[in-house]
């Protein structure tokens, strides 16, 4: 078995820190579903609580839960508010119609099936509750980070979440085979200021990007860090990097 979260046991105490990519995209996520104070909030996959820490912040009661003992390990020590408990979003311990809202941020592209994962989080939401999903997606249209997505394509072709042409994923059809409705979606883009091009590898290396990168063959690796500092350095301006990524975010009706 592939077991996807084995690789975020190690990447726990660095996830998120070197930048606050993830942590921006959990707040975004959150506030398109826009919930009440009060609402009973399931986190799936996540991590170290880039969305759980926003659904806290508007008064939410969250329960957060992920695979990865070392994520689980980090959201218990950095969210004592919070219900955390070690589970596979593709069976959740929880009672049909136990939640509100789920949220699960950057997760369904490294499960082995999303479509359990979804059927669920349908399964434990009240008949009136909401999902919001998001997912990484390309630089927009006209920024200068499509070349850096398409350098990283040429590495990983069969991969479209690292910018290669390989399956995306249809989360739309794939909430309403669930069994949700009303999907509806946004984009979503972060600018953060990074000092430097290291930074921004350090930032790579600290997420799913290291699993590719690391699957690499010694010499390839070389030569993929090689064509990525040379697009960062020509990214770079005189007083630093504007790293600009983008994500879809997705609601739909339980
Ligand atoms: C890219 S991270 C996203 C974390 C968080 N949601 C965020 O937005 O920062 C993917 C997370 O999914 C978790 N994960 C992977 N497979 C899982 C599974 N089958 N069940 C639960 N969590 C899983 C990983 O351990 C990791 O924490």
């Amino acid at each position: 078995m592939r077991e996807p979260w084995r690789l975020f046991d190690h990447l726990a105490p660095s996830y998120d820190r070197v930048l606050p990519y993830f942590s921006y995209f959990g707040r975004e996520l959150v506030g398109f579903l826009d919930p009440l104070p009060g609402a009973r909030l399931l986190d799936v996959g996540a991590g170290t609580g880039a969305a759980a820490h926003a659904a806290l912040a508007r008064g939410c009661l969250v329960t957060a839960v992920d695979a990865a003992l070392g994520m689980v390990e980090v959201l218990a020590a950095e969210l004592p508010e919070a219900t955390v408990q070690l589970m596979n979003a593709e069976s959740l311990s929880f009672q049909d119609g136990t939640f509100d809202l789920v949220t699960t941020g950057f997760v369904l592209h490294a499960l082995d099936d999303p479509d359990a994962a979804l059927s669920e989080a349908h399964r434990v939401l009240t008949p009136r509750g909401k999902i919001g999903v998001s997912l990484p997606a390309p630089a927009p249209a006209g920024s200068r980070w499509r070349r850096f997505d398409e350098i990283i394509a040429e590495f990983a072709p069969d991969d479209s979440h690292l910018g290669g042409g390989g399956p995306r994923i249809d989360v739309p059809a794939l909430l309403r085979a669930a069994g949700f409705r009303d999907v509806t979606c946004r984009e979503a883009v972060i600018r953060i200021p990074a000092d430097s091009p290291e930074t921004v590898w350090k930032w790579l290396m600290s997420q799913g990007f290291a699993g590719f990168y690391l699957s690499l063959d010694a010499g390839t690796a070389a030569e993929l860090q090689r064509a990525v500092m040379a697009e960062l350095e020509f990214l770079k301006e005189p007083d630093g990097i504007i790293l600009e990524r983008a994500a879809i975010l997705h609601k739909a009706s339980a």
